[in-house]
């Protein structure tokens, strides 16, 4: 199997380059796809392996999967009953598994879900999901790795999270858009991925009013029809190709991309001293003369994104100065700090907060993509250091980038796959 990617550092990048789909929405609208009987298509989805792998859960479960062309995919899925537990084979290569939790309750009014893996990057509790399930009616059970849930009399009520958590928020819309009576979340997180979900299921009858702010109510319906719809594009690809021409002191037109989704990184990109164009047919990346150090929170949509923090940090590391980076999303997400040190970074943490302080030059050595995120960001820092990166596991960087190599080859970079 393909594991190694290795990257030739020195070249700055040119010309455009074209976003995929989301992952994060083409993952869920998979799963969401189930609530309607028959065949829905969902155009612009990546061909990633974590798009792979939930193509094996829905088979699993009786839902079948065919590829149109290149990235439109067929979900059948068949009337009466299909099964409604997860293996736990598959669930552990894949995070958003835990999805089918709102979604098998909607459509089945049970479901028995395994604990989900995905990326290490720090403990990722389901209590919000929980409650949401719960607070409509589902009676849970947490045994041999399984949460067991099931429904007598499933009712719309209203959910208030602790935390705008992505997955709680998007489970409790798809449990809600097929529970009778109102649900109203409260302090919901307002990802464009929940935006894109909400749109997908309204185009086949549901009625979820305000996605996107905070207080989504949702009225249940009795049925959904299938239909055929087109994700957004996924704005963590955008972004790391911005940092991608900034980085290597090119100049870089990302299309496919809606600006307003990357605004912060935009932001940061420019007070890094790049200068960021909207344009016609995208955004223009062009390297400054000095990386300039900044400071990143990460927060929920619409602050920092989380899964940009590792990116921003490679490039911060050849900063002519001192960049304070504070991760309040996921307790465990430095671990590419090593990495980065690995390759002559001077980064220290503390808690949630890493200081970067820019040294001159990186150099290329093997390093391991811990996750999928600081595998990206690793291929980034490769692109600029002296020498070949070596990144070793980059299986987490095809879980969520397509033909990331070929993709940026094509601007110029020297990356090839093993
Ligand atoms: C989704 C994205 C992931 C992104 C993250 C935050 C998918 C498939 N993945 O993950 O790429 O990094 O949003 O933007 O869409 N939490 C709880 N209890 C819960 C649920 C979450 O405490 O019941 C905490 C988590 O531990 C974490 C934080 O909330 O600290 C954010 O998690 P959440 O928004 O749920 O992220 P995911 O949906 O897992």
């Amino acid at each position: 199997m393909e594991d190694i990617l290795i990257v030739k550092g020195g070249t700055p990048l040119y010309g455009s380059i074209r976003v995929s789909g989301a992952k994060n929405a083409g993952l869920v609208l998979m799963v969401a796809a189930i609530l309607a009987e028959g065949e829905t298509i969902l155009d612009n989805m990546p061909r990633i392996r974590d798009v792979e792998v939930m193509t094996f859960i829905l088979n699993e479960l009786g839902v079948r999967t065919e590829w149109k062309d290149d990235n439109s995919l067929a979900i059948y899925s068949p009337p009466g009953r299909i099964k409604t537990k997860t293996s736990y084979e598959l669930s552990r290569m894949l995070r958003a598994s835990n999805l089918f939790l709102g979604a098998l309750l909607g459509r089945e009014k049970e479901a028995a879900i395994s604990l989900p893996g995905g990326c290490d990057i720090g403990s990722r509790p389901m209590d919000l999901h929980l409650k949401g399930v719960q607070a409509l009616g589902a009676e849970v059970e947490i045994e041999h790795g399984y949460i067991y849930a099931c429904t007598k009399r499933p009712r719309g009520n209203n959910v208030y999270l602790d935390f705008p958590s992505v997955g709680a928020t998007e489970n409790i819309i798809m449990m809600a858009v097929k529970t009778p009576g109102n649900t109203v979340i409260e302090n919901a997180a307002k990802e464009p991925e929940i935006v894109d979900l909400a749109n997908f299921l309204n185009s086949m009858g549901a009625k979820i009013r305000g996605a996107g702010t905070d207080v989504i109510k949702i009225e249940g319906v009795s049925e959904l029809k299938p239909v055929r719809y087109a994700i957004i594009p996924d704005r963590i690809e955008a972004g790391t190709f911005m940092v991608a021409g900034a980085i290597s002191k090119g100049e870089v037109l990302v299309e496919n991309v809606i600006p307003t989704h990357i605004y912060p990184v935009i932001a940061k990109l420019q007070e890094a001293g790049a200068v960021v164009k909207e344009t016609e047919s995208g955004i223009l990346v062009k390297a400054g003369d000095k990386i300039r150090p900044v400071d990143i929170k990460t927060l929920p949509y619409p602050g920092f994104p989380t899964d940009m923090q590792s990116q921003m940090m490679a490039m911060l590391c050849l900063a002519e100065g001192t960049s304070v980076i504070v991760e309040n999303v996921f307790e465990n997400r430095f671990q590419i700090v090593d990495e980065l040190k690995r390759m002559g970074a001077d980064i220290k943490v503390e808690g949630h907060t890493a200081v970067v302080k820019g040294v001159k030059k990186l150099y290329g050595t093997k390093v391991r993509a811990t996750d999928l995120r600081a595998g990206a960001a690793l291929i980034l820092a490769g692109l600029v250091a002296e020498g070949e990166t070596v990144i070793e596991e980059a299986i987490h960087i095809f879980r969520g980038y397509e033909n990331i190599a070929q993709k940026l080859n094509h601007l110029g970079a020297q990356i090839t796959v093993k």
